[in-house]
């Protein structure tokens, strides 16, 4: 049997129920040799080990942090250089923030939430009119860049064609692991880009409308929230559909 991955976002997805997540790292440990598993998160890397400690998540093989800005390999916590070099190439984090400096509503995230990579604002309840006028700004001053808006809330200013999908298949592709084997798992915007792959996916009963009104076939919509949707939907995608 081929391995498969297993891509999961963390907060609101693996964490939010404590009993959920602790099922979860009984449900991996039994599947464990069949699979590789990758954290994938807005955060980085030093706050999401910190979240495996506190929390006994399973030890993942590798993490995607901020929102794709970055691969790292667990528990070495050795950089990805090949992705780095592609994320770095198209982008400059200073760039963006001369550019979107006299935009209205934006508020800088805290410094741990910034990286070369990856340029982070508040912006609350931004409709579909105020997102477009943010990538217009951003075009016209030749910035190549991508938006992705989480909750309602979080606004990450990306390198073009960088997100927790591409980092995805960035590892899918390392390992030599086919797009039939690949489950993303997820709750929010940011998670999105993972799902438009249109490979095998579970969204979990708490998803933001952002994830949830996202349709296509193919996506496993849990009836629990959290960890215990992550489970509903691999025991469907791994242990019924693709086997
Ligand atoms: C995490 C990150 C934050 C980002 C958000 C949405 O909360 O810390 O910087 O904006 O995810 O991607
Ligand atoms: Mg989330």
């Amino acid at each position: 049997m081929e391995r498969s991955l297993v891509v999961s976002d963390v907060d609101g997805t693996l964490l939010g129920d404590e009993g959920g997540t602790r099922r979860f790292g009984e449900f991996i440990a039994l599947h464990r040799a069949s699979l590789k598993l990758v954290y994938a998160s807005g955060r980085f890397f030093d706050s999401l080990i910190k979240s495996i400690h506190e929390h006994q998540l399973p030890a993942p093989d590798a993490m995607i942090c901020g929102v794709g800005s970055e691969i790292r390999d667990y528990p070495s916590g050795e950089i990805d250089g090949q992705w780095q070099q592609h994320v770095l190439q198209v982008f400059c984090a200073d760039d963006v923030r001369k550019a979107l400096r006299s935009f209205p509503g934006l508020v800088d995230q805290p410094q741990e939430c910034q990286s070369p990579g990856k340029v982070s604002y508040f912006l609350h309840n931004a409709g579909a009119t105020q997102l477009d006028a943010l990538r217009d700004t951003l075009k016209f001053k030749g910035i190549h860049s991508d938006i992705v808006y989480s909750s309602g809330r979080d606004l990450d200013v990306m390198p073009q064609g960088v997100n927790k999908g591409s980092a995805a298949i960035h590892l899918a592709k390392r390992w030599e692991i086919s797009h039939n084997n690949i489950v993303v798992c997820g709750d929010s915007g940011n998670d999105l880009p993972m799902f438009q792959l249109g490979v095998h996916g579970v969204i979990v009963a708490n998803a933001q409308a952002e994830l949830a009104d996202y349709h296509r076939p193919g996506l496993f919509r849990a009836t629990k929230p959290c960890a215990d949707g992550v489970l509903e939907g691999l025991n469907y995608w791994l242990t019924e559909a693709v086997n």
